[in-house]
């Protein structure tokens, strides 16, 4: 058995592990032979030496291995695929994603995460729904996958309990923007949960973990590696976390509300416009669309004529969850409003998703400590969106709030608007680059 001591240490000195060191220490700390003080310091040794990229595929496998695994053969004939995304504010693509693709015919077996750092998580978004289910067994997703084509469950203690117990670590111990711990959550998860097909979202900019492009693509790339050597067909899309949050709304019921809105043909544009672009691919490389013309064009009409959000509420019934809370006017738990106005005039030329975010935390939407529940009537409504042209006295956002919102509080979140900048080297663009393998 390896020291955990001299690991950490290794680690901490700017050393190189062996494979089945890692192995033996992500296997100690499943099993609770190894404290969570002991994985927290080995996380923040690797925040501060990285890995290699032999040590992040070792890491990758080992956490992929820690429970029980699907194999796309699993799936019964089935052709699946999956999406994940890297993690931004805002970001509900998943929850409109997977009925959307499930509605080509596509199996869906998702497995996503829970809030990390000042990012929501689809697992918190989708418990909102009062009596949603993200647990399922083994049996119960594979039954699931048969009857509808698509689920939407978290890790378990039996199912990639090693990414389970290190992300609600790292969610509080500031080492989740870091590129070996990224990746290796990422694809542990989703080479466990079987799909044959992932698209991976990798946001970039301040309200993603990965500031620069550069580190991003990097980021990407690590990823594709990973998945195409485990046999997956794999592609990355690079898109923009920089402007402004994704979409109209921040927090858990909101965002639930809001890909609802989607789903019914309404909602912001810009969410649409990047679920399609994240689809599209999983369907050529199912098979199930010659180029991306044909496929964007399957994936507006699975959207117009209402199939894709029959399916979310078969998902939503099948996973125990209440439909009826989920059809507009919808009757999602949700905090009492309060109004900010804007003090001036301008062209809103951005809003920092990090302000955003960090005080969506503030208020109960995601986690400060392990232990903490969430608020899934924390939100915020923005009410225009980069290009907007403002007065003074619109309203600019409302802040749904169970607790009292402090005055220092409003003015950070008004804060997080800003006007007549100069565009940054991001303005406008939704998609930033595309990494494919051997790119
Ligand atoms: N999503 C994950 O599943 N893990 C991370 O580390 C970051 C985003």
């Amino acid at each position: 058995m390896i020291s955990p001591y001299r690991l950490i240490q290794l680690k901490r000195d700017g050393g190189t592990l062996p494979p089945d060191m890692i192995e033996q220490f992500i296997g100690g700390y499943v099993d609770g032979h190894i404290p969570d003080y002991q994985m927290s310091a080995f996380l923040m040794a690797v925040f501060f030496r990285g890995m290699t990229a032999e040590e992040t595929s070792a890491l990758t496998k080992t956490m992929m291995d820690s429970g029980e695994r699907f194999l796309p053969e699993d799936f019964a004939g089935m052709i699946t695929a999956d999406k994940h995304s890297t993690g931004g504010v805002g970001d509900k693509i998943s929850l409109i994603l997977a009925p959307l693709v499930a509605a080509t015919g596509i199996g869906v077996p998702m497995m996503s995460g829970r809030g990390l750092g000042h990012t929501g998580g689809t697992l918190d978004k989708l418990e909102s729904i009062p009596g949603f289910n993200t647990r399922l067994n083994r049996r119960q997703l594979l039954d699931q996958m048969q009857k509808i084509g698509v689920a939407m469950i978290g890790q378990t203690d039996t199912m990639v309990p090693a990414d389970k117990k290190m992300y609600a670590l790292r969610d509080v111990t500031a080492t989740v923007d870091c590129l070996p711990l990224i990746a290796a959550s990422i694809m542990s998860k989703k080479i466990a949960a079987g799909p044959q097909n992932l698209i991976l979202d990798v946001k970039v900019g301040r309200g993603a973990f990965m500031k620069s492009q550069q580190d991003a693509a990097k980021l990407a790339k690590t990823m594709v590696d990973i998945g195409t050597a485990h046999g997956r067909n794999v592609q990355a899309i690079l898109t923009n976390m920089h402007t402004q949050p994704l979409g109209r709304a921040v927090g858990n019921s909101l965002e639930v509300m809001e890909s609802v809105d989607v789903l019914t043909g309404k909602g912001s544009k810009l969410l649409r416009e990047l679920t399609i672009v994240l689809s599209a691919p999983l369907l050529i490389m199912a098979g199930y669309a010659p180029d991306e013309h044909s496929a964007i064009t399957q994936l507006n009409k699975l959207i117009d004529d209402g199939t894709a959000y029959e399916i979310f509420k078969k998902l939503v019934e099948t996973q125990g969850g209440d439909v009826s809370s989920i059809e507009p006017p919808y009757s999602l738990p949700l905090g009492k409003p309060v109004v900010l106005k804007s003090s001036i005039s301008g062209v809103l030329s951005g809003i920092d998703p990090m302000i955003i975010g960090l005080a969506s935390i503030e208020l109960g939407a995601g986690r400060k400590r392990q232990d903490d529940s969430i608020d899934p009537g924390v939100g915020f409504l923005l009410h225009a969106e980069a290009g907007d042209t403002v007065q003074k006295g619109d309203a600019l956002v409302t802040v749904f709030t169970a607790k009292p919102l402090p005055e220092s509080l409003k003015t950070y979140i008004l804060s997080a608007f800003e006007f007549d900048q100069e565009p940054s080297e991001f303005t406008n663009n939704l998609v930033l680059d595309r990494i494919s393998p051997g790119s």
